[in-house]
């Protein structure tokens, strides 16, 4: 009877073993706003040391040290002089979107396994070079910094859309936005071309991009008809436009493998609540994901299935799962047991090339002002 019963016990994922006594020495590349997050994660792994921290501004990494009280480190003006240094067996690379690929590409030709900052980089060129590089490396391990990923909620929507619930998906909208949120958290790095390359378009809209891309077992991108623009970035009342050299809205429709349709938009900065919750339509089903206000790419509340049940039309309201744990610890833990225990990258790149495919081909499209093909490079 025992055993009968025992059959519907919540099934836990076992706890994992874990060799604390090999300790992975981890370094920091850029030590601005995230890598904050990264600290305060990696001090929650009683099996990482960090061994040291690099930013190009003069005394800044030691400032940084101080105030998150890393401990005994050693300091490197760059991410070059960290890497030859050959303390690290991993970095976090936390610089701004336009250093993304230099430093982890320098990283993986010398054998240090990467946790990269989202996005992954700013163009698809640059994605390649970074896959290629962890391909050589010899068996480094690449994870992009997508926390969302590790979300039950996000998670869930992935197993409803695999499930076939749904049927066929044949239409997604996604993106969201801030109705203003041009983010100037410690400076202009995220609007500055020369630092990050691309905006919202980059920022934000790879987390909308991930949501749905990786629900549907992310399908290679065909061809896109992009828009961006940049109208609060560069308007005279705000406070930073004489630097602003990105874009603050971008829209796109994207033809995807298997005749997927694809429709995208997202803002920093709008004149309007959201552009939209996050749909993706079945021919059995479809599911809408609410918009946060302030989208960074999590699920804003109850996912709703619209079906049909016995020939009546249903709406299915699926509550929110509560979790103990934190995404950003989630999303460092499972980077260290990866590299620890040589297992997959827990957000693989192969992935998130894809990703990046698509955000390249939107900017190439905007500004050449037509629908662009995008091709994919073998790595
Ligand atoms: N996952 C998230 O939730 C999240 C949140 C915020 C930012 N981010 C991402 O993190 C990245 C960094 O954002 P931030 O706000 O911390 O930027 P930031 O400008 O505050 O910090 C970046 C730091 O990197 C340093 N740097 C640049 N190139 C370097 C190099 N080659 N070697 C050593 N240091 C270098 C800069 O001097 C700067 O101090 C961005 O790509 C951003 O998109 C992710």
């Amino acid at each position: 009877m025992a055993s009968i019963l025992d059959a519907f016990k919540e099934v836990h994922e076992a706890i994992k073993e874990r060799d604390l006594s090999k300790k992975l020495k981890v370094g920091i590349i850029g030590t601005g706003w995230i890598a904050e997050a990264h600290v305060k994660s990696y001090q929650k792994c009683p099996d990482v040391e960090i061994v040291a921290l690099a930013d190009l501004i003069p005394g800044k990494a030691e400032a940084f040290c101080e105030r998150y009280n890393v401990g005994s480190v050693a300091f490197f003006p760059d991410h070059k002089a960290l890497i030859d240094s050959g303390l690290c067996d991993a970095v976090s690379v936390c610089t701004y979107n336009a250093t993304h690929a230099e430093c982890a590409i320098y990283a993986l030709e010398h054998g240090v396994s990467v946790l990269l900052e989202k996005p992954m980089c700013v163009t698809l060129d640059e994605a390649v070079a970074i896959c290629r590089a962890e391909k050589n490396s010899g068996g480094a391990v690449l994870s992009i910094g997508f926390q969302p990923r590790f979300d039950e909620n996000m998670k869930l929507l992935k197993r409803i859309v695999q499930s076939g619930e749904l049927g066929q998906i044949y239409y997604i909208q996604t993106g969201g936005g801030r109705r203003r949120g041009i983010p100037t958290p410690f400076g202009t790095s995220f609007i500055q071309k020369d630092t990050a390359g691309i905006g919202a378009l980059g920022d934000i809209g790879c987390y909308s991009l991930d949501m749905v891309l990786n629900s549907i077992g992310y399908p290679k991108p065909l061809t896109v008809s992009g828009y961006t623009s940049n109208f609060f970035g560069k308007s005279p009342s705000y406070e930073h436009h004489d630097v602003f050299g990105v874009d603050d809205f971008a829209a796109a429709f994207i033809r995807l493998e298997g005749g997927v349709i694809l429709d995208f938009r997202i803002a920093w900065a709008m004149n309007l609540d959201t552009p939209g919750d996050t749909i993706l339509m079945g021919t059995k089903g479809s599911v809408r994901v609410p918009s946060t206000e302030c989208w960074n790419g999590s699920v804003g509340g109850p996912l709703v299935i619209y079906h049909e049940i016995a020939g009546e039309q249903i709406e299915t309201v699926i509550p929110m799962k509560h979790m103990d744990e934190d995404c950003f610890d989630l999303k460092i833990r499972s980077f260290v047991d990866a590299v620890k225990e040589g297992g997959e990258a827990p957000v693989p790149s192969s992935q998130i090339l894809y990703n990046q495919a698509n955000i390249d081909g939107i900017a190439r499209s905007a500004a050449l002002g037509k629908e662009v093909a995008i091709e994919i490079p073998e790595i």
